[in-house]
This record gives structure tokens, C-alpha cells and sequence, in this order.
């Protein structure tokens, strides 16, 4: 039997309910498949800051990286938001990214067909389905550069500084130019380099990368162009490849298209095998304590979780085909529910994707 170690951090608000539902997932796909998940609980975000006055104790990084695999819910919440920048739960996030040297962000944003209808797009527009990744560069860029205040002549003034390496720009590029590989072989890469410096070297760097890859097709939009593209007809792309915060940002919009926030798994990958799963979503501090959160981001995540670190692709693949099944006997949480009709919550949504592995 092989014994998996992974550091679960639940984080705050819907965090602990979306991750507690995957991992009986987990265990199910554990008990189904004779595999040992050994977990390993670790405080990071506001709950930590509660607890010790740190939103990342070094202890919850040193857990991480004794593990195989880590896996987050989410952090943050009202009651953090007024902290100084650098306290704040999401610092804990960015933390253990660039401490995990997790420079490669995968969100797939797939349109399963049962949700078609939850799809706030007209149905031709996605008709055929959609299947994206989004490539998104994870520890640089303007969420790591130089920050700080100023005084000038207008007033007291705040700068975030956005900066890219060709290293760091060039290893991003092969990720995605190998995920086109596997894929549609179309790559396109988002920038505004009409307008920012980073963003010229990042597209001269992309197209020097797309050189070793003569099948695959490469196309640069301005981030502008690509939200609004995304929208007007998403099913032109197939891997795009951005910076951080375009990345964030296009993400998000990507997910909707899908149906739900709640849907969208993630990847965050250092080089080799080791990886966190986190879903794109954040605490929803909203409907946090309702039984209201769709876990099936989580519970996606902890899918790519088995395929890309552990190399489990058969039990990556039942736990799709458990979240489909349950789409498809037409079980929602009320994010993806259609008007009038009767959601189910977190936990039924847990049992129901347990009992169809
Ligand atoms: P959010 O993603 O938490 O919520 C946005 C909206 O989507 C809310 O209306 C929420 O109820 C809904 N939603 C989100 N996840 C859902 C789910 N699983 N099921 C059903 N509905 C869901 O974004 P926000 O409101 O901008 O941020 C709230 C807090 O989360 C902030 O503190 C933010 O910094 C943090 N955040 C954390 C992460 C992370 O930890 N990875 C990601 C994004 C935001
Ligand atoms: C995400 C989140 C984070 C980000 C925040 C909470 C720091 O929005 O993972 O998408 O911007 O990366
Ligand atoms: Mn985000």
C-alpha cells in the first residue's frame, strides 16, 4: 500500500468546509484504490494570526515541504481586512507560494455539460463545450516586486512595482507550451505590451520559447482584448499563458463562464512532482457557516492533486466522473442552481460525490 503525506490547510471562512468534504474524498478514493492519505493539519491566514499572531508560523511551512502534496481551502475574511498590508491573511498565500517555489499556476476552466445552462453566456457561444487553461506565472511579477509609500507632490503616494526576469518569464512559457503539446496545440499569450516595458520583454521571451515548439500556435493578445474575448467567444483559446495578476484576473472571469467560481480547480506547481491545490475561489466570508459552498472546486483540485503529483490518473479520473455523475442526477449548490429550483448544500454534495465513487 502506498502512503501519501499531504498538509491540509484549511485557511478561513468556507476553507474548512470545502476542504472537510474533500478529504472524505479522498478517503473513499483511498479505501476504493488501496491507498494510505496520511494528513497533516496546519494553520495558515486568519485563523493563524488568531492563534499566533502570524498569518504563516514556520511550522506550517516546514509541514508543507516534509509533505508530498498540500492542499488549501481558502484565506482571508472581514474581520483581517483592516490589518496592515503586510499582516494580512493573503500574505500567508504568497508566502508559501514563493516559499514552495510554486512559480506555475494551472486553472482549467472546463464547461461540464449538464452546467451549460449555468453558463451566464448564450448557449452558441459555448455550444461544444469550452476547455481553457489558464497558465498563470505565480511568484513574480507585481505581487512581489518592490512596494511601498512616498510622499510627492499630489499627496502621500503607494507603488507596486511590476517586474519580470527572462528566466522567470521563459519557464512559465514552457509550462504552457508544453501543456499545448498535450492539448489543442494553441497557446496564447496575454499581455499589455503596448503599454508596459515588463510586458515586451515577457512576449519577446514567450516567442523565443515558441520556437522549440513549431506545431503549436502561438498568439499574443493585449489583457484588455483578452477579457473581452474571453467573453465574446472563449472557445477561440486553449492554454493562455499570463502574469501573475492578468492571470488572476482572467481566471476568475474563466470560471464564470463555467458556470460557477465554485467550480474552478487549481494547480500550483514547483519544479518536479510536488505541487498545492487550492481552488480559484476565495473564503466567501458571505455564506461562510451556511452549508452553502459548492466543494467541487476542492474537490477537483484534490483530482489534479492525483494526477500531477502522485501520478494516480485512474483515481483522478473517478473523482471527475463522481462530480459529473452528480451534475448530471442534477444535484447543485445553489451557486449553480437554477432559478426556483431546490439546492442541496457542502456536506449532501460531499456524500453524493463519496457515494458515486
Ligand atoms: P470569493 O471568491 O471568496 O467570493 C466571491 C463570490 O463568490 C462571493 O459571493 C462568494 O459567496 C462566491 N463564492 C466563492 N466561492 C464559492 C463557492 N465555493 N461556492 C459558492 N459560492 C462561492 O472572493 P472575495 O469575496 O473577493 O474574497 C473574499 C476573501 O477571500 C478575501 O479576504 C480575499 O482576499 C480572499 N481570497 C482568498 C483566496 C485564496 O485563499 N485562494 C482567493 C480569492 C480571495
Ligand atoms: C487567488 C487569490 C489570491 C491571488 C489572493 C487571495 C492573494 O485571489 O488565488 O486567485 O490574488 O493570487
Ligand atoms: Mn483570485
Amino acid at each position: 500500500m502506498m502512503n501519501y503525506k499531504i498538509a491540509i490547510v484549511p485557511g478561513d471562512g468556507i476553507g474548512p468546509e470545502v476542504i472537510g468534504q474533500t478529504i472524505r474524498v479522498l478517503d473513499k478514493v483511498g479505501e476504493k484504490f488501496g491507498h494510505k492519505f496520511e494528513y497533516t493539519e496546519v494553520l495558515a491566514g486568519g485563523c493563524a494570526i488568531d492563534a499566533s499572531g502570524t498569518c504563516l508560523p514556520q511550522e506550517t511551512i516546514d509541514t508543507c515541504r516534509a509533505s508530498d502534496a498540500v492542499l488549501l481551502g481558502a484565506v482571508g475574511g472581514w474581520k483581517w481586512d483592516t490589518l496592515p498590508g503586510s499582516e494580512r491573511p493573503e500574505m500567508a498565500l504568497l508566502g508559501l507560494r514563493k516559499e514552495l517555489g510554486l512559480f506555475a499556476n494551472l486553472r482549467p476552466a472546463l464547461l461540464f455539460e449538464d452546467l451549460a445552462e449555468a453558463c451566464p453566456l448564450k448557449a452558441e457561444i459555448v455550444e461544444g463545450g469550452l476547455d481553457i487553461v489558464v497558465v498563470r506565472e505565480l511568484t513574480g511579477g507585481i505581487y512581489f516586486g518592490e512596494k511601498g509609500t512616498k510622499d510627492t507632490d499630489m499627496g502621500l503616494a503607494a507603488y507596486d512595482v511590476e517586474q519580470y526576469a527572462e528566466e522567470e518569464v521563459r519557464r512559465i512559457a514552457e509550462v504552457a507550451f508544453d501543456m499545448a503539446m498535450k492539448r489543442n496545440k494553441k497557446v496564447t499569450s496575454v499581455d499589455k505590451a503596448n503599454v508596459l516595458e515588463s510586458s515586451r520583454l515577457w512576449r519577446r521571451v514567450v516567442a523565443e520559447v515558441g520556437e522549440k515548439y513549431p506545431e503549436v500556435e502561438l498568439n499574443n493578445l493585449y489583457i484588455d482584448n483578452a477579457a473581452m474575448q474571453m467573453v465574446r467567444n472563449p472557445k477561440q483559446f486553449d492554454v493562455i499563458v499570463t502574469s501573475n495578476i492578468f492571470g488572476d484576473i482572467l481566471s476568475d472571469e474563466a470560471s464564470m463562464i463555467t458556470g460557477s467560481i465554485g467550480m474552478l480547480p487549481s494547480a500550483s506547481l514547483a519544479t518536479g512532482n510536488f505541487g498545492m491545490y487550492e481552488p480559484v475561489h476565495g473564503s466567501a466570508p458571505d455564506i461562510a457557516g451556511k452549508d452553502m459552498a459548492n466543494p467541487m472546486a476542492t474537490i477537483l483540485s484534490s483530482a489534479m492533486m492525483l494526477r500531477y503529483t502522485f501520478g494516480l490518473s485512474d483515481e483522478a479520473d473517478a473523482v471527475e466522473s463522481a462530480v459529473k455523475k452528480v451534475l448530471a442526477d442534477g444535484y447543485r449548490t445553489s451557486d449553480i442552481a437554477k432559478e426556483g429550483e431546490n439546492a442541496i448544500g457542502t456536506v449532501k454534495t460531499g456524500d453524493l460525490i463519496v457515494e458515486a465513487i
